[in-house]
C-alpha cells in the first residue's frame, strides 16, 4: 500500500490549483442518468470515489467515456444493456453509490440498490431518501441487504425531511425533477453542492427553486435533456489547504476557490489571526501571526462543515490556547485523535466533544487514519510536525484529494509519495 512521506518544518508559498468539488460530481454523475442522450462534464476531479461512480454508470449501462484528464461524457445505455441493480461490493466502498437511486426509479420505475451499511465514521443510514422515495408512491422493500424501490411514475409530495441530509435530498431532487406534479422539499440541505445539482437539472429542463434555502420546490417535468457543464471548486480541498498554509505561516494563493463557499471557514481562519482575502483567480491565505485557539461546533451549511473538522483539529493542536471542538453531525469522527496523540497533541475527547489543549510542538511518526479528512488532517501534521511523517492508508485520500502530494509540493512542501 502507497504511503505519504512529509518532513515539517517548511512554510508554504504559492499557488495551489482547486481541482472540482468530489461531493457535487458525485450526485452530477448521478443526474446523468436522467436525460437520453450525451451530457458533458468538465473541471471533474481525477478522485477514486468519481472512478467508483463512472464504474457504477458503466454497470448500469451507461457509456462513460474520460476525454482528457477532467473531463468525462456521459451516454444512454442501449435497451438491451440497460441493468437497475447496485451492487453491494460497489456500493460497500462508496456510500455516495445510493445516488442512482433516485434517478433510475424516477426514470425506469424500479431500482435495486444495496444498503450502504455504516462507514467509518457512522452508521449513515439511508431512510430520509426512503421515506421521500415513499411519500412520492414508490414501494420500498428491504431484501437481502438490497433495498428495491418501483413505482410506475413517482408523483409530486411534501416531505419533511427529519435531518438535512445532503445526499438524501440529492436523491430526491432528482427523483422529483420526473415525477407527476410538485414536490416540496422541507429541512432541505443547503450545501452549494445542492444548489449545483440544482443549477444542472435546470439546465437539463427540470423546474426547481429554492436550492441553497430550507425549503425546495420541484415541479415535476416529463423529460429532461442532456447538457454540458463545468463542476464548481472543491470547498473542502480548498479549506484544507488554507489550513496547511495556515500552520506552516505561509502565503498561498488557492486558485478557483470560491469565498461564498467558505464563509464559515473563512469567519474561523479570520478568528484565528490567519488573513484571508479574496483576490482574482481565488482566495489568498497568509499565516503571518500566531494561531489563535477558537472553538468550532460543526453543523449543516451554512454552519462550521464536518469535513473541515479533522483539518481544524489540527491547527488548534498547535494554536495558543485550548479549543473546544463538537462534532453534531457524525457519532464517531476523532479517528485522527489516537493518530495525532502519538505526535504529541494533547486532546481528550468526551462524546462529541473533543478538548484541544494548543502550543504542542508535534513530531513526526508513521500514522495511518480510517476516514478521508482525518488522513488528509494527518498530512497536515507532519507539515508542521519535527522530523518525519509517515501517512499510511493513503487510499483513503486519493478518494477526496487529487494529486494531494504535487499540489504541496508546488507551494515548498517536502513531501513525496512511496509507492508500496
Ligand atoms: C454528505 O454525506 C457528504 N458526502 C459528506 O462528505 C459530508 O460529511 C456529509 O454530507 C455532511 O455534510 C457527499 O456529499 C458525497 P448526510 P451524506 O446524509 O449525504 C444522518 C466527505 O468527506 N442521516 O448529510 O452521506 C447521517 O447519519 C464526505 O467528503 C440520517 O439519519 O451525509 C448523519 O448523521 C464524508 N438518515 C447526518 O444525517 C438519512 O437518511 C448527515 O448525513 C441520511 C442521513
Amino acid at each position: 500500500m502507497d504511503k505519504i512521506v512529509v518532513e515539517g518544518g517548511v512554510r508554504l508559498s504559492g499557488k495551489i490549483p482547486i481541482s472540482g468539488a468530489k461531493n457535487a460530481a458525485l450526485p452530477l454523475l448521478a443526474a446523468a442518468l436522467l436525460p437520453s442522450g450525451r451530457s458533458i462534464y468538465k473541471n471533474v476531479p481525477g478522485l477514486a470515489d468519481v472512478r467508483t461512480m463512472a464504474k457504477l454508470l458503466t454497470m448500469l449501462g451507461w457509456e462513460v467515456e474520460g476525454s482528457g484528464t477532467d473531463t468525462l461524457s456521459i451516454g444512454s445505455p442501449a435497451p438491451d444493456k440497460l441493468k437497475l441493480e447496485a451492487p453491494y461490493d460497489l456500493v460497500k466502498t462508496m456510500r455516495a453509490s445510493v445516488l442512482v437511486l433516485g434517478p433510475l426509479v424516477a426514470r425506469y420505475g424500479r431500482a435495486r440498490v444495496s444498503l450502504p451499511g455504516g462507514c467509518a465514521i457512522g452508521a449513515r443510514p439511508i431512510d430520509q431518501h426512503l421515506k421521500g422515495l415513499q411519500a412520492m408512491g414508490a414501494e420500498v422493500k428491504l431484501d437481502h441487504g438490497y433495498v428495491d424501490v418501483t413505482c410506475k411514475r413517482l408523483r409530486g409530495a411534501t416531505i419533511v425531511l427529519d435531518v438535512p441530509t445532503v445526499t438524501g435530498c440529492e436523491n430526491l431532487i432528482m427523483a422529483a425533477a420526473l415525477a407527476q406534479g410538485r414536490t416540496v422539499l422541507e429541512n432541505a440541505a443547503r450545501e452549494p453542492e445542492v444548489e449545483e445539482l440544482a443549477l444542472v437539472l435546470n439546465k437539463m429542463g427540470a423546474k426547481i427553486q429554492g436550492a441553497g434555502t430550507p425549503i425546495i420546490t420541484i415541479e415535476g417535468v416529463d423529460e429532461l435533456k442532456p447538457i454540458e457543464h463545468a463542476i464548481i471548486p472543491d470547498r473542502i480541498e480548498a479549506g484544507t489547504y488554507a489550513v496547511a498554509a495556515a500552520m506552516t505561516h505561509g502565503d498561498v494563493l488557492l486558485e478557483g476557490a470560491r469565498p461564498e463557499h467558505l464563509e464559515a471557514v473563512i469567519a474561523k481562519l479570520r478568528a484565528s489571526g490567519v488573513t484571508v482575502a479574496a483576490e482574482a483567480g481565488g482566495l489568498r491565505v497568509k499565516g503571518d501571526a500566531d494561531i489563535r485557539a477558537v472553538d468550532i461546533v460543526t453543523q449543516p451549511h451554512p454552519g462550521f462543515p464536518t469535513d473541515m473538522q479533522a483539518q481544524f483539529m489540527v491547527m488548534a493542536c498547535v494554536a495558543r490556547g485550548q479549543s473546544i471542538i463538537k462534532e453534531m453531525i457524525f457519532e464517531n469522527r476523532y479517528m485522527h485523535v489516537p493518530e495525532l496523540g502519538r505526535m504529541g497533541a494533547d486532546i481528550t475527547v468526551d462524546g462529541r466533544t473533543a478538548v484541544v489543549r494548543g502550543g504542542a510542538q508535534l513530531t513526526g511518526a508513521a500514522v495511518m487514519a480510517t476516514d478521508l479528512r482525518a488522513s488528509a488532517s494527518l498530512v497536515l501534521a507532519g507539515l508542521v510536525a519535527s522530523g518525519t511523517t509517515e501517512v499510511l492508508r493513503v487510499y483513503h485520500l486519493d478518494r477526496g484529494y487529487e494529486q494531494i502530494e504535487q499540489k504541496l509540493a508546488g507551494v515548498g512542501a517536502k513531501i513525496r509519495r512511496v509507492v508500496g
